[in-house]
């Protein structure tokens, strides 16, 4: 089942409710929530205190992505909001297994991300206690950016390495997704698409009606 998950950082901060209940109508299941720390990454966006306030108007499962130093230090903090998966870089762990392991204590989903320049190696020893691994197809720290297309080998790469080690491990891609890309991923392997702001402004829901076309008719064309 391929899932679209919006990106919330492209969201209007100042409507927030009305942005999630409008995505949840279209059939959206899944949120992307950033958490950026101004450290691992230069920007700073949102942290518990909103996560919080969106789980009591939504319930959408919130995929929260800490690109944050040593994110296991929040793990509990992020569990308490209600979130239902965290994604943690590999890059910004120094015991990433243990990290991985503290998320799933929580009963959440675990999810390790790589940065554009990570190799894969890294998911060697992790990739049986994942339930996704995330690749920035964008350096992280902003929206809006344009999709590597490097990555889209990178994509192909993992799938094999998943299907031969732990198949059934979701492959989601973040940064630079549009309408006339998002084709090029799921054909290399991804089923969790993010997207920031090719979702979100003046034309959210029609935004939304097209990513779900090119995955029904990319079912059809699978089948055949
Ligand atoms: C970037 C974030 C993304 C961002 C994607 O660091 O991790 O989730 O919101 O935005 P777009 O889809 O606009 O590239
Ligand atoms: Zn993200």
């Amino acid at each position: 089942m391929i899932e679209l998950l919006p990106s919330v950082l492209a969201a209007d901060f100042a409507r927030l409710e009305q942005e999630l209940k409008l995505v949840e109508a279209c059939g959206v299941k899944m949120l992307h929530v950033d958490v950026m720390d101004g450290v691992f990454v230069p920007s700073i966006s949102l942290g518990m205190p909103v996560i919080k306030a969106m789980r009591n108007v939504s319930s959408l499962f919130f995929d929260v992505h800490l690109m944050v130093e040593e994110p296991g230090r929040y793990v509990k903090a992020i569990a308490d909001c209600g979130a239902d998966s965290i994604s943690v870089h590999a890059e910004a762990c120094r015991h990433l297994h243990r990290t991985v392991g503290q998320i799933r204590e929580t009963g959440m989903q675990a999810c390790v991300v790589l940065n554009p320049a990570t190799g894969l190696s890294e998911l060697k020893y992790v990739l049986q206690d994942v339930d996704t691994v995330l690749l920035m197809t964008v350096n992280p720290g902003f929206g809006g950016q344009k999709y590597i297309p490097a990555m889209t080998e990178k994509i192909c790469e993992l799938k094999a390495m998943i299907d031969r080690e732990n198949p059934g491990v979701h492959i989601m891609v973040d940064g630079g997704i549009k309408l006339d890309n998002v084709q090029t991923v799921l054909e290399a392997g991804a089923d969790r698409i993010v997207a920031g702001s090719s979702v979100f402004g003046a034309h959210t829901e029609e935004n939304i009606r097209a990513f779900q076309e090119i995955f029904n008719n990319y079912y059809i064309y699978r089948k055949y």
